[in-house]
């Protein structure tokens, strides 16, 4: 069944007002911590944005300086001015300032927010706006190497979506989610997994050093993470089948992975995400 010739003009020209509108667009990023420094770095060195494109809105103003002088955005300790000045607004504060961050404005435009545990229907109550873009991205973002599931109002349209999406993809793979719901998943796993890694990494390290590698053991362990890291995106097989191809009968790496399985470590990582699910939608409520 092929299209008929509107629905083609159709989404030609949602893709095309895709590709375009962020050439036109002013952006006002609010809060350049961590996530959001990261964010802007991304869109600048990706061309998402031209640096005059972006203003910055932090309470700290050595950084909106620095920010300046590194990367040529504007600034602004004016939320209300920057937001009306804008096309969309990035929403990059700790959850707990987001009050206190729309207190002096409303607006109508996109806001794009990536506070962990903050609904769409308390953004749309305290930005005024009802095309909100809901994001969960995580820490690797800093090296453009992140993911991040969105889900976005009904409001928000075709051509507004092909923008956020042109946002997130600056700083790795995005997915749009079913639900507003499924972002409760995406935290448990994606937002707070690169913190299992560490931990485990963590307990590696300690183990190496128990068996006598001293300095060698952090150099070990890095290397190791992302050498499998490596070998499970260039081979693009199941987990199961990599783990199985590093494991040979009666070797050494069954005799670790039998602690695993005797400690049970698959019920440990559900319990373990389950509870972080649950605080996602606890803080959520
Ligand atoms: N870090 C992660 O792994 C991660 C992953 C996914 C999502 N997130 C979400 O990303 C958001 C930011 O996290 P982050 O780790 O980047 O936090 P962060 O480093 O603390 O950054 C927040 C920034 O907002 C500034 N700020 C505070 N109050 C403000 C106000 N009234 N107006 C303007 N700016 C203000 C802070 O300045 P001061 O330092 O002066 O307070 C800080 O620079 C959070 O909502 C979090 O849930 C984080």
């Amino acid at each position: 069944m092929g299209l008929d010739f509107k629905s083609f003009f159709d989404i030609l020209s949602e893709v095309l007002k895709g590709i375009f509108f962020s050439n036109m667009q002013k952006l006002a990023i609010i809060g350049c911590g961590i996530m959001g420094g990261a964010i802007l770095e991304s869109l600048i060195r990706e061309k998402v944005f031209v640096p005059s494109q972006i203003t910055t809105i932090d309470t700290d103003e050595k950084k909106l300086k620095e920010l300046n002088k590194k990367l040529g955005v504007k600034t602004s300790e004016n939320a209300a001015e920057a937001v009306n000045k804008a096309d969309v607004i990035l929403l990059a504060v700790k959850p707990q300032n987001l009050a206190e961050v729309c207190q002096n404005w409303k607006t109508k435009k996109l806001v794009i927010s990536i506070l962990a545990g903050t609904r769409i229907a308390d953004l749309k109550k305290l930005t005024g706006s009802q095309k909100i873009a809901r994001a969960m991205p995580n820490t690797p973002a800093k090296i453009g190497a992140g993911i991040s599931g969105w889900f976005a109002s009904k409001n928000v349209s075709k051509t507004e979506k092909i923008l956020v999406r042109k946002i997130l993809a600056s700083f790795g793979e995005e997915a749009e989610l079913r639900s507003e719901k499924m972002l409760d998943a995406i935290t448990a796993i994606s937002g707070s997994g690169p913190a299992y890694f560490f931990a485990f990494a963590e307990a590696l390290e300690k183990s190496a050093q128990k068996l006598g590698l001293g300095k060698l053991a952090p150099i070990f362990v890095r290397q190791t993470f992302l050498g499998a890291a490596k070998l499970a995106e260039a081979e693009m097989i199941s987990f199961s089948k990599l783990r199985k191809n590093v494991t040979s009968k009666g070797g050494t790496t069954e005799a670790a992975l039998k602690i695993f399985e005797k400690k049970k470590l698959e019920k440990i990582v559900e319990t373990a995400t389950e509870a972080a699910k649950k605080r996602s939608e606890k803080l959520s409520n």
